[in-house]
């Protein structure tokens, strides 16, 4: 009998993961929606929620331990990320360089999500279609970088992309059909953009719903020469 196929969002509490989450589970393609997220909730949305942090390897081979006994991911959405708090203060210029705020980013944005791609691609089925989407964000892109600052999230997200596309090299070999991308959400009203939304033009800020569903179709269209790509919302590559 087949494995059921799973759906797991990591980052399940955050403003874009919360979106895809719903749509997730209104989706008739899987047979249970994970959500991973530090904080679980009351089980809501049918979705099964498990504990783990991104910064915390053995909360994460727990959580792959026990979505190992449910059944295999067809689709692994990581919807984490940091541009404030937690430590962390977008620089405006190189003056504002700190070691720890730099270490911090890299952890949150690129060291933590390369764990869960660690610890969660294994469980995804050898012959049949998957995908591994993070999300990472345009200013990571050195070749778009034309405004400079926020060097921290610039640089760990360029990391991110890294290696993303270099364990989709590495994952092909053993799943031929197992896509590994980033993604670009676009602006997107949560408490992440929140402190910069009233330097962009009316309009160009979206929802999370909206977010979530242009994220979902781009995934839904995505061929096997799209391993490893960086992709934004509207499916078009964005530059390195
Ligand atoms: N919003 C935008 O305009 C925008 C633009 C470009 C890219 N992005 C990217 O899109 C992604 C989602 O962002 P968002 O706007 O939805 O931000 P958000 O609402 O702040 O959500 C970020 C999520 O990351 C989780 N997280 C942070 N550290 C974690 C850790 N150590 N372990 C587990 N989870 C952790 C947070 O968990 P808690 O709920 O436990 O705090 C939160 O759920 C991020 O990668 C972000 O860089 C967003």
């Amino acid at each position: 009998m087949a494995e059921p196929r799973l759906a797991i969002v990591v980052g399940a509490n955050g403003g874009i993961g919360r979106a895809l989450l719903a749509a997730l589970v209104r989706d008739k393609a899987y047979d249970q929606v994970i959500a991973m997220a530090r904080n679980a909730q009351e089980p809501d949305q049918g979705a099964l929620w498990i504990e783990a942090d991104i910064l915390d390897e053995s909360s994460l081979k727990q959580a792959a331990d026990r979505i190992r006994t449910l059944g295999q991911p067809v689709r692994i959405i990581l919807a984490t990320g940091a541009l404030h708090g937690q430590g962390l203060v977008p620089e405006k210029s190189m003056r504002a360089l700190d070691p720890e705020g730099l270490a911090r980013s890299f952890a949150i944005n690129a060291i933590g999500p390369a764990l869960v791609a660690k610890h969660l691609l294994p469980l995804t089925p050898r012959d049949t279609p998957s995908l591994f989407a993070a999300l990472s964000a345009r200013v990571g892109s050195i070749g778009d970088n034309h405004l400079g600052g926020w060097y921290g999230y610039r640089a760990s997200k360029a990391a991110l992309n890294m290696l993303v596309h270099t364990l989709a090299i590495e994952h092909r070999r053993t799943r031929p059909l197992g896509l590994c991308v980033v993604l670009h959400p676009g602006t997107v009203n949560t408490d992440l953009s929140q402190p910069f939304q009233s330097a962009l033009p009316d309009g160009q800020v979206m929802t999370p719903a909206q977010s979530a569903q242009a994220l979902l179709s781009v995934m839904d269209g995505l061929t096997l020469a799209d391993n490893g790509g960086f992709i934004d919302w509207n499916g078009v590559n964005i530059p390195w």
